[in-house]
């Protein structure tokens, strides 16, 4: 079958640019543009880059009409339900789910690998007590680079393999880490014997003078959550990864650009600024001033937890994590949690407004599950570096499948340059 293409003319010049159309296994197809420059000298403009597809991936698949999100092929309802979060690590790093003996010994290799040099550790006394547990991560994370240079030749497939299970392995206890001096705690140790989601429990909550038990069902939940948040596809955070990491960049720089652009609140820090704002609101009564607010285009206020580039329908994560959420509040004798109820009230004000049906507002990954975290007792400045951790596989797989593309090259946009023409330095006294 001949190949489909577009063809696009230049009305003064006469100039034609035929731009091949190639089709993915689902989604939409794409107009490849490479020779688009070559051919009529001009560029496209796509701020925000809605429209445009910045790479072939095999990684996730995002439907935003029908709700429906994949890893690998995978539905994540049913990864969500039946898989475990280090089962969806090696499915999103390997392409395909372990045979028991394989997922036996990816656990084997990341619990094997928690603990961080001693040195690292050093480096949370430079942070004063009260900064932001991200710019605590972000900037441990950067200084890997500079403790594991034995495993940072990007073209070395076992370099690779060893950098990838480091940097999953060792996200909770940075985490946990920048948590205790938060709380001027002694760090505690990762320990071999619990699972990665009992791990993360155990060295936030434990201290040395008392025994500490995992509660399950906090570890349940995070294991969830984890999967839930583990990729998504070319959002903001990971096309930062990709970008960092297409100049050949050390691979831990190149997720600590990643951690950085998950902070903002428009990506990432929307659970923390949903938390944020359920509290401002404070009651069911002011539900509406605070919709109006959103509504008020002279208003810069959001109602954060809403909305979402791709998803024009409900986002299939905020589905089970509400679910999970209540779930959460009952076994843990939460249910009447007055947060849930104002967040639960808010779902529904805002979805019978013609503004957010209209704009196909829902809400989104970030909405309902700060609530959880808040119910375990995380605190709201840890909700984005818990986000963090879970899509730190997600941004190592990107990463992985951008180094070895045949197509890859360092990112490098042009503009649409609207600034003054060439003008002669004037002196000052001439000014
Ligand atoms: C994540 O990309 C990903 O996949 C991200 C993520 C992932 O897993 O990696 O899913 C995680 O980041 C989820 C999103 C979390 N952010 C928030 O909850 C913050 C609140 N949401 C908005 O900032 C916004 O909806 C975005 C950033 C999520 C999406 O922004 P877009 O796609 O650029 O949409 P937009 O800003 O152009 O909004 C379109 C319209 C605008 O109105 P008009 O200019 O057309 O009149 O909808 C309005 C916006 O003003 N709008 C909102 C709104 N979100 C969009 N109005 C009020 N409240 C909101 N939350």
């Amino acid at each position: 079958m001949s190949k489909k293409t577009y063809l696009l003319q230049d009305p003064e010049t006469g100039k034609r640019a035929e731009l091949e159309v190639r089709d993915g296994t689902l989604g939409p197809s794409v107009v490849d543009i490479r020779s688009l420059y070559g051919e009529l000298g001009a560029f496209t403009y796509d701020p925000g880059f809605a429209s445009t597809a910045s790479c072939e991936s095999t990684i996730t698949f995002i439907d935003g009409a029908k709700g429906l999100l994949m890893y690998r092929g995978y539905p994540v309802n049913q990864l969500a339900e039946k898989s475990s979060f280090l089962e969806v690590c090696y499915l999103l790093l390997h392409g395909e789910l372990p045979a028991t003996d394989e997922l036996e010994t990816f656990e084997t290799t990341i619990g094997t690998h928690t603990m961080i040099n001693e040195t690292m550790l050093r480096l949370f006394n430079g942070f004063h007590h009260d900064a932001h547990p991200m710019a605590m991560v972000a900037g441990v994370v950067a200084s890997m680079s500079a403790f594991y240079h034995d495993t940072t030749d990007i073209n070395n497939p076992h370099h690779r393999d060893i950098f990838a299970h480091r940097i999953v392995a060792k996200m909770p206890t940075i985490a946990a880490a920048a948590y205790k001096h938060s709380l001027g705690q002694p760090f505690m140790y990762p320990r071999n014997d619990l699972n990665y989601a009992q791990n993360l429990l155990h060295m936030f909550f434990a201290v040395p003078a008392a025994e500490y038990e995992v509660n399950p069902i906090a570890a349940e939940a995070i294991d969830l959550l984890f999967i839930l948040h583990a990729d998504h596809e070319q959002n903001c955070s990971t096309s930062t990864v990709r970008m960092a990491g297409s100049s050949g960049a050390n691979p831990y720089s190149a997720i600590a650009a990643g951690i950085a652009a998950l902070w903002g609140p428009a990506h990432g820090g929307a659970n923390e600024a949903v938390l944020n704002m359920l509290e401002e609101i404070g009651s069911v009564d002011r539900i509406q001033k605070y919709i109006a607010k959103a509504k008020d285009k002279d208003d810069s206020f959001r109602l954060m937890g809403f909305g979402h580039r791709v998803y024009k329908n409900h986002d299939p994560r905020a589905t089970i994590i509400r679910e999970v959420c209540h779930k959460v509040l009952k076994d843990l004798g939460r249910v009447d949690s007055p947060l849930f109820e104002l967040a639960l009230k808010l779902e529904e004000i805002a979805l019978k407004d013609e503004y957010f049906v209209e704009k196909k507002l829902y809400p989104n990954v970030d909405f309902y599950s700060g609530i959880i975290y808040r119910a375990l007792g995380i605190p709201t400045s840890m909700f984005t570096v818990m986000f963090a951790i879970a899509r730190t596989v997600g941004w190592v797989t990107h990463w992985r499948e951008m180094i070895v593309d045949p197509d890859g090259r360092i990112s490098r946009p042009r503009q649409l340059y609207i600034g003054p023409a060439a003008r002669d330095y004037t002196d000052i006294d001439k000014r």
